[in-house]
């Protein structure tokens, strides 16, 4: 009811606005805030409580997942690759569990899942202990939950868990829960990368220093944002059947989840590429009915995105931009729409990119009048395969 929900008119909308507090907690919980007066090298920034063993025991990572949780580790993968060096794959669990990976020795196979429930996120991973459990020591298998629900089955299935402690959520379209996933990824890069000293303690300080604006960000993203994109997705309510994701790098995670809360609650098709690959095929379905959305952060692939954009504008697509507020000079000549977000450095800039595309999925399907938290055909937890 009205109360639970605490004004806001739809638990989506209140579990968006809850993320900067959900980003908060889990700060607290997860770094130590003294680390670097440590005299002991052993006095790790980050405080997951993991083995120092699984550490030396991790060569490989392997993720599974499904719908967002599935998004949330493609920006795991790209930390544990760029921060601890760890070649990772992710797959969808649907997939892995009739198709695996031949076995790798001194594999950590991580299950990303907010319910903690999902049959097949459930069933790869129990494939993966069967078919482990037969080899030698150094094949066995290695389990990680990353979970919002550490009483449920992941959590007893697997050896090791993070508890990303985002609350319930009830919102059917994943949003601070997702946010809470991504931040448990920073933690476990960054733990591995200081264990394995593929990071300076600089770099490490740098970054966290990084993690503890983000709440303030957000806050102002909210406070920023919301009321403009409400404004602006009254554009997209009655005539708008497709919509194109762009991203690249750490963000291109972002351009699919974007897409995805749009199928899910708004029901406008809706996909996402790689900018980078619009030119192979999905550039032929632009025109002026198809918007584009881009999410152009500040970094190493800026200039790339910028300029994929372009190439959509040259089509006479709706540019919508997803930027920091310190290039939207530059991104206004490129966008026909803004959507703004505090400054941060690239690598953390999806938890802040993420922010407006939930809130344009949302506001699309609540003017439209549709069930945000309950949309059609889905279900919060899926336990059938
Ligand atoms: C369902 C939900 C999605 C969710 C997916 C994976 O499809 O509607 O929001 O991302 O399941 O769920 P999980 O609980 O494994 O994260």
């Amino acid at each position: 009811g009205q109360v639970e929900k605490q004004g806001f008119r739809h638990y989506m909308l209140k579990e968006i606005h809850e993320q900067p507090g959900v980003v908060r907690s889990s700060l607290e919980t997860y770094l130590n805030p003294n680390w670097h007066v440590s005299e002991n090298p052993d006095f790790s920034p980050i405080n997951l409580g993991l083995s120092s063993q699984l550490y030396e025991n991790t060569d490989y990572i392997q993720i599974v997942a499904c719908g967002t949780s599935w998004h949330a580790s493609l920006i795991g993968k790209y930390l544990l690759e760029q921060l601890a060096g760890i070649p990772t794959t992710v797959d969808y669990a649907s997939e892995y569990r009739y198709s695996p990976k031949p076995v790798i020795p001194k594999t950590l196979t991580i299950g990303v899942t907010q319910s903690g429930e999902t049959a097949d996120t459930i069933a790869a991973l129990e494939m993966e202990r069967a078919r482990r459990s037969k080899l030698d020591s150094k094949f066995q298998a290695q389990l990680l939950a990353i979970t919002n629900r550490p009483e449920s089955t992941i959590g007893q299935i697997c050896n090791h868990i993070i508890n990303t402690q985002a609350g319930i959520e009830i919102g059917v379209a994943a949003t601070k829960t997702f946010i809470a996933q991504v931040l448990g990824f920073y933690y476990l890069a960054l733990d591995l990368a200081y264990h394995r000293k593929t990071l300076s303690n600089e770099r490490i300080s740098e970054i966290i220093e990084g993690l503890h604006h983000i709440p303030d960000s957000i806050e102002k993203t909210l406070e920023t944002q919301d009321k403009a994109i409400e404004e602006l997705a009254h554009n997209f309510t009655q005539e708008t059947e497709d919509f194109i994701f762009i991203g690249r790098g750490i963000n291109f995670p972002i351009a699919l989840e974007g897409a995805l809360k749009l199928k899910e609650i708004s029901y406008i098709h809706a996909e996402a590429y790689p900018a980078g690959e619009m030119k192979h095929g999905p550039i032929a379905l632009l025109d002026h009915k198809v918007p584009v959305v881009a999410v152009a952060m500040p970094g190493s692939v800026y200039e790339k995105v910028i300029s994929n954009a372009q190439e959509a504008k040259a089509r006479d697509a709706r540019l919508i931009g997803v930027t920091s507020a310190m290039n939207s000079q530059e991104a206004a000549h490129t966008f026909n729409d803004l959507l703004t977000v505090p400054e941060v450095e690239e690598l953390l800039s999806p938890i802040l990119a993420v922010i407006p595309l939930q809130l344009l999925s949302y506001h699309i399907a609540a003017i439209k009048g549709l069930d945000v938290d309950q949309p059609r055909n889905l279900a919060k937890s899926v336990t059938v395969e």
